[in-house]
């Protein structure tokens, strides 16, 4: 049987970049998975601690996404919803793996030295390991994601390309814990955890500027569409998105010539597991006015039902907050059961128990 994790930031409504490159993979993989298999989604309000400073606005986000994830179509009775902070497991097992974990490994990855950049955007110089501004936990945040997967022994994991090297990263703290451990190769505590990506949309790219992919970090809201956006909203975006003037009509699949409009491609083939390229070529030589009505008609439907529903279970009702309550239970219960199962292993493992 598969056991399925995946996570995401309580930093805001998803948009369509989440959507399109994992959330929408979640609710398909929950749907057609056999009845052995068990599935994970976890908000990982420890992993947001990383921008910290604002507790009301993280209370009200990971509420939020909790919302969101219902509005997508996980069901709570078939797939495990949970706070990564609920259990406490995730932050013991991060503990453990940083003891294994190299530093020149983390040292060379790319999401720290991104993210420092993005906040210190007058810095002329490299972001270096040694700079005062990068602080531990944004360093070590792989080490916690990789936590997450392992201690659920989760064998597939759900991403959209960005999240490649964090799944390298985990595969490479099992061989380091095992070989630590002398953890017989017979019988490993952890699987390897098999990164589940979409050769399409698993890289939506901004509206603004498609060069730069779809980020929640964004400050301009036309870069990005919600998931909860309306009509109107959705339509505005995506008339306004930056394509070119290399041509007034849809050919080739360009990414490199043509962001703009392999973008758009990508963002229509999305809905129904096309990709741009295929699309690019049953559309051949349509307008690119033409294009962005398609686009539009696409999303407005695709995230239709989506919308409804974040509508539904997002009003502040005493029915919305007693079933959101109920859902934090059975979530916390079940990932706890599922993480001191490992754990009781681990702890046996290393002389702790
Ligand atoms: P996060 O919260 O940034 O994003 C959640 C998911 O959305 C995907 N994604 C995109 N896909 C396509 N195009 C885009 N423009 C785009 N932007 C975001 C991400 O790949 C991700 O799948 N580190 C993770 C959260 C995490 C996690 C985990 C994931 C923590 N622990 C364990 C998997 C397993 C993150 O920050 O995702």
């Amino acid at each position: 049987p598969k056991i399925i994790f995946s996570g995401i930031q309580p930093t805001g409504v998803p948009h369509l970049g989440n959507y399109l490159g994992a959330l929408k993979q979640w609710k398909d993989m929950q749907d057609t998975a056999h009845h052995s298999d068990r599935l994970f989604f976890s908000i990982v309000d420890l992993h947001a601690l990383t921008i910290p400073g604002n507790a009301d606005k993280l209370r009200k986000n990971r509420r939020e996404m909790l919302t969101s994830l219902l509005a997508i179509g996980l069901n709570p009775e078939r797939s495990t919803i949970f706070y990564q902070s609920s259990v406490s497991q995730h932050a013991e097992l991060q503990w453990i793996l940083s003891c294994t974990a190299s530093t020149g490994y983390l040292s060379r990855m790319t999401q720290w030295k991104s993210k420092l950049s993005q906040s210190s955007p007058f810095q002329s110089d490299q972001p270096t390991i040694s700079s005062p501004a990068l602080k531990h936990g944004l360093f070590s945040y792989p080490i916690l994601q990789a936590a997450d997967i392992l201690l659920h022994t989760a064998t597939h994991v759900p991403v959209g390309s960005d999240q490649k090297q964090h799944l390298e990263f985990a595969r490479e703290c099992v061989t380091n814990f095992h070989s630590a451990w002398s953890i017989p190769s017979s019988r490993p505590i952890f699987p390897y955890p098999q990164t589940i990506s979409l050769d399409s949309s698993s890289r939506i790219m901004s509206l603004a500027d498609p060069t730069k992919k779809m980020s929640k970090s964004d400050p301009n809201p036309k870069s990005k569409i919600f998931i909860n956006d309306n009509e109107g909203v959705i339509r505005q975006k995506i008339k306004s998105a930056l394509t070119d003037s290399v041509s007034k009509v849809v050919g080739e699949y360009d990414s490199v010539n043509r962001p703009g409009v392999a973008n758009l491609l990508e963002i229509l083939g999305g809905f129904s597991g096309r990709t741009g390229r295929e699309v690019a070529e049953e559309i051949k030589g349509e307008s690119l006015l033409g294009l962005k009505t398609l686009t539009a008609d696409t999303v407005v439907d695709g995230l239709a039902e989506v919308r409804e529903r974040f509508m539904l279970f997002g009003q502040d009702t005493e029915v919305n907050r007693q079933r959101v309550r109920e859902i934090e239970d059975i979530g916390t219960r079940n990932a706890r059961e599922s993480a001191e199962r490992t754990m009781e292993k681990v702890r046996r493992a290393i002389g702790l128990s």
